[in-house]
């Protein structure tokens, strides 16, 4: 559902992707007071001062009509293209860029999770996420732990998306599965964004603190957004299944008590592990490691964990 208002219905889109100085061919609004203002006629474009101040006032999203909606997406596509093949765009921001558009999919995802235009957003973004992650090997930092505009669900998404996709290029899992890793990764936690706000707040605990009771709430998140994709003709059963699995660990202490997982489950599920010791536990990404190593034994192959050691520290993560 895109937001009501002014009889028209509106979605939101992150401001990054409109960028300063770039004609725009569709109205932009912003909301103010419970009312959309335009912004932005169609057919003019934002002077660098005035997106600056924008920015400045943490102001994150801007709106389009929803009618719009196709418009938008191709404006965003051609927009990605040029900044993605560039010599002279930063690596910084096409980091931004991609970054902006994985926040939009998602957002998109969490309000309207079954639709097949969510799904494609959320294609493409994971597409460029990992044009940007093989492309420019100094990008991982830009994007991992970047403190963006976004809430700690959306920035953990990413950072998992972004980690998961290159320690599976180590491990040789192959091309196809990595790019179901990437969309997977980006949706894993669209489950804890359609919970009722109160046990939002579980994702925030520690997975050792959790009690019975709260596993048996918080777990359903696995399923979230499964129950309005699974039998979608455009999702493949292996970002299905890479989603429901992302909580498993080796001992079976997972919603699903799985003991055995597939290369890239068993990847998505260790990154999401470690990303979420940071974000949840607060600690830093060297302190995560360190947990991990001693924590989750035995929850993950010990090979892999070692070659995660590796990797994070061959990327100037730790
Ligand atoms: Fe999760
Ligand atoms: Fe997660």
């Amino acid at each position: 559902m895109s937001q009501q208002g002014n009889e028209k219905t509106y979605t939101p889109v992150r401001i990054t992707t409109i960028k300063a100085n770039r004609e725009v061919n569709f109205p932009v609004f912003i909301h103010f007071k419970n009312v959309y203002l335009e912004y932005l006629k169609s057919g003019s474009q934002i002077e660098s001062d005035k997106y600056k101040k924008l920015r400045k006032q943490k102001i994150t999203k801007f709106y389009i009509q929803s009618s719009d909606e196709k418009t938008y997406q191709s404006f965003l596509d051609s927009f990605l293209e040029e900044t993605l093949n560039s010599k002279e765009v930063s690596v910084e921001e096409k980091s931004e860029l991609v970054t902006a558009q994985t926040e939009t999919a998602i957002d998109r995802m969490k309000d309207d999770p079954g639709s097949e235009e969510s799904y494609d957003m959320t294609r493409k973004a994971a597409k460029n996420l990992q044009r940007l992650i093989f492309e420019n090997p100094e990008s991982l930092n830009n994007v991992f732990g970047a403190e963006g505009d976004s809430d700690a669900i959306v920035q953990h998404s990413i950072n998992v998306a972004a980690l998961s996709i290159k320690f599976a290029k180590t491990q040789k899992v192959e091309e196809e599965d990595i790019d179901f890793l990437s969309t997977a990764a980006l949706m894993h936690d669209i489950g804890v964004l359609k919970m009722e706000e109160n046990h939002q707040e579980l994702f925030n605990k520690p997975r050792n603190e959790l009690t019975i009771e709260d596993k048996k709430v918080y777990y359903d998140h696995c399923k979230g957004v499964v129950k309005h994709l699974k039998d979608k003709p455009y999702i493949n059963d292996k970002v299905i299944e890479l989603i429901e699995c992302h909580e498993e660990t080796l001992q079976g202490s997972g919603p699903l008590q799985k003991m055995k997982l597939t290369k890239p489950q068993e990847i998505l599920a260790l990154v999401n592990c470690y990303d979420k010791k940071i974000i949840t536990n607060k600690i830093s990404p060297n302190d995560a490691l360190k947990e991990m190593m001693i924590d989750e034994l035995g929850n993950y192959n010990l090979d892999l964990l070692k070659d995660f050691k590796v990797f994070l520290k061959k990327e100037g993560v730790v």
